[in-house]
């Protein structure tokens, strides 16, 4: 370790790593407790910066990657598997954890994926390492991230990663000012990927019209909704047993005894409800993001996946909140549609996310990272 400013050199990095390949050190965000944590609990054990000791360094590649898994990801099903060598992270998919109705061709764990690369490499910077990203050429299923020492750069985007979540609230409908509008862009285009951003009133409600077209057939889709249900945690003893899936109060909806939950799900969620709900949310919004990639790749999705998360924590950091409303861009005629309203030819939008000022919502959880290094 380097006495004087804290920060590691690559010797001791390869000296940390290789004692962690020897199991020497203790795994960390598994609480020893014997008692099993609460979600308020469970809340404040993930959502949080390093504890200063591990700032020295003892677990960084663990540590490292929980910051990933604090990613924003599809269906909050955390398709991901984490591999630890000497100086390398590599990111894998978790195809057990993929969602075969509502992203049949694996884009949004793809994007999933480059979410928690873009945390990967804040956090690396954070604590004095260049990750070098590279995708797998051949099958296009692998992230490597090479760690190469460098100075220890606490950038904005890495403060906001345990402030940042999405947030499926009304927002109070005032706009963002341009300058803000032009940081947010800047830092959301990277590899091929554009981001437009729409905040006149009419456009949004063009814009809408996609989204309820969207969702009206995928609430007319049998297995979306089977899906959806099935990663719904409608209690708080759900959430704290399984840490994924979708919290019912991180959407603003009550909490119920599971099986209630499951029960008034076919009663209530309608498609008439559910497409007056995104109408409110997405006027309320101060304006909408879409992710428009150049390629239709695998890397082309990771590459979306980073430039979103940078997107919302730039936001996060700026104060305002986000939600996406994919509906628009996820069944693929209503997508072809956008495209075309958005003139963009046979290009692919990738994401589609409003964004504004509004309240917190609960949290949602996330597995122990004991659960996804392999
Ligand atoms: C590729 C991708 C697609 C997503 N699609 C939707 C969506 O259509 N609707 C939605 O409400 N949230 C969507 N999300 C957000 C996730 O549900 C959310 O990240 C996850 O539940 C974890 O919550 P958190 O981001 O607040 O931690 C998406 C996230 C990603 C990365």
């Amino acid at each position: 370790m380097n006495s004087k400013d804290g920060t590691m050199t690559r010797q001791d990095f390869n000296k940390l790593a290789a004692t962690f390949l020897l199991g020497a050190v203790s795994p960390i965000g598994c609480s020893s407790r014997s008692t099993n944590p609460t979600y308020e609990e469970l809340v404040k054990i993930i959502w949080r910066h390093s504890d200063p000791v591990n700032e020295q360094g003892s677990e960084l590649l663990r540590e490292l990657v929980r910051y990933a898994t604090l990613a924003a990801n599809s269906h909050n099903t955390q398709p991901w598997k984490f591999r630890i060598s000497a100086n390398k992270i590599t990111i894998l998919p978790d195809f057990s954890r993929r969602c075969a109705a509502v992203d049949p061709d694996d884009h949004h764990l793809f994007a999933s994926l480059g979410c928690a690369t873009e945390n990967l490499v804040l956090a690396a910077k954070a604590f004095g390492f260049e990750g070098q990203v590279s995708v797998d050429g051949a099958s296009s299923t692998e992230i490597q991230i090479d760690l190469i020492p460098m100075e220890s750069l606490k950038t904005t985007m890495f403060q906001a990663i345990p402030e940042r979540q999405c947030t499926r609230a009304n927002y109070d409908g005032q706009p963002v000012p341009s300058d803000q509008l032009d940081v947010l862009k800047t830092i959301a285009q990277d590899n091929g990927v554009m981001a437009q951003i729409f905040t006149d009133k009419n456009e949004l409600e063009k814009i809408l019209e996609y989204v309820v077209a969207g969702n009206t057939a995928q609430m007319n889709d049998k297995a979306f909704v089977k899906e959806l249900k099935d990663w719904i945690r409608f209690s708080r003893p759900a959430v704290v047993k399984h840490r994924d899936g979708l919290f019912t109060a991180s959407s603003g909806n009550p909490t119920f005894p599971n099986w209630f939950g499951k029960m008034a799900f076919n009663i209530f969620f309608k498609t008439r409800t559910e497409n007056d709900k995104y109408r409110d949310h997405i006027r309320s919004s101060a304006g909408v993001v879409a992710f428009i990639s150049k390629e239709n790749t695998k890397e082309s999705w990771i590459n979306v996946g980073r430039c979103y998360q940078r997107f919302a924590l730039q936001s996060t950091a700026l104060g305002l909140r986000h939600a996406f409303i994919n509906q628009a861009v996820e069944v693929p005629q209503v997508r072809a549609q956008f495209a075309n309203y958005l003139g963009i030819g046979d290009q692919r939008t990738d994401l589609l996310v409003r964004f504004g000022y509004g309240p917190e919502l609960p949290r949602s959880l996330r597995r122990p990272i004991q659960q996804v290094i392999v």
